[in-house]
């Protein structure tokens, strides 16, 4: 009898819930539900970002447009875009960012963030879930190397964060999209040309020079988007420090480095 009255509620649901879904745009598919960043966290996304006027601004998920509104508002982004699949949270932040008097600088798309071509992107903003970043996880490091990305409460497992912070409670985590580095350089060096081997796990790389035929593991190497230093030891105690910029290919000389114009290296 219970059962049956339980089975009678659970059936007649449906009917009642049709008309209100219609009215509150239920029946789009969220892969997240709309939850405000509060605005200390907004701000602290937008600082760990270093938003500033040469920057295009993503937020995934864009909600009522609060990110993207403040980087351009308070941070001077030359632009930002918001893309929601939600069309009532499209419409109130095309709304916000009129109000806001922005709405020359910020647009606002209703669309899937999974068919969203981030390319021009040079901040990435997201309050999503574990889960949706890991799915998005491939596509942010195919983007420019060097491309921001900032996401409220999620991280993305094994791709640590290079920074993170915490704001009331909330985790904040910041990447820096690595260059793809890995595998076998020829570096061309009036000392003498030597050959690098790398390997790397996200932004995380070690390796060994080759010069004459002996190897030594690199000291401290780095890399920050397409910004990678190593230091090679050339006799007992004196090590040299290359800082380069990777461009696909190569890898050119930057001055901060102490063989500075004077060494390029290849794919080898
Ligand atoms: C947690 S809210 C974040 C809102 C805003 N970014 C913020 O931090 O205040 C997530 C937003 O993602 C949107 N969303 C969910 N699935 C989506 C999808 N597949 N494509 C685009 N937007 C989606 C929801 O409508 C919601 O507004």
């Amino acid at each position: 009898m219970a059962l049956a009255l339980a089975a009678g509620l659970f059936g007649a649901l449906p009917l009642i819930a049709a008309p209100v879904a219609a009215q509150t745009n239920r029946s789009v598919n969220l892969d997240v539900p709309f939850v405000p960043t509060p605005d200390d966290v907004v701000e602290r996304m937008l600082d760990m970002a270093q938003v500033g006027n040469q920057d295009y601004v993503i937020d995934l998920g864009s909600g009522d447009g609060r990110i993207a509104i403040a980087a351009v508002k308070d941070r001077g982004a030359k632009g930002a875009m918001g893309v929601d699949i939600d069309p009532a949270r499209i419409a109130e932040a095309t709304n916000n960012a009129k109000m806001a008097g922005v709405s020359d600088a910020v647009e606002f798309r209703q669309q899937n963030l999974f068919e969203t071509d981030l390319s021009q992107a040079s901040v990435i903003t997201m309050y999503l879930l574990q889960r949706i970043n890991l799915k998005l996880r491939p596509t942010l490091l195919e983007l420019r190397p060097g491309t921001r990305i900032v996401s409220h409460a999620f991280s993305m497992d094994d791709w640590k964060p290079d920074a993170e912070a915490n704001v009331d409670g909330r985790n904040v985590y910041f990447w820096i999209v690595p260059a793809k580095v890995d595998g076998n350089w020829k570096v061309q060096n009036p000392g003498g040309d030597f050959t690098v081997d790398l390997t790397q796990e996200f932004q995380k790389i070690a390796g060994t020079a080759t010069v004459d035929g002996k190897s030594v593991p690199l000291s401290d190497p780095k890399l920050q988007g397409d910004r990678i230093e190593f230091g090679v030891e050339t006799a007992p105690g004196k090590i040299l420090r290359y800082v380069g910029r990777v461009t696909g290919g190569s890898i050119e000389p930057l001055p901060e480095s102490q063989r500075a114009g004077d060494w390029r290296a290849t794919r080898g």
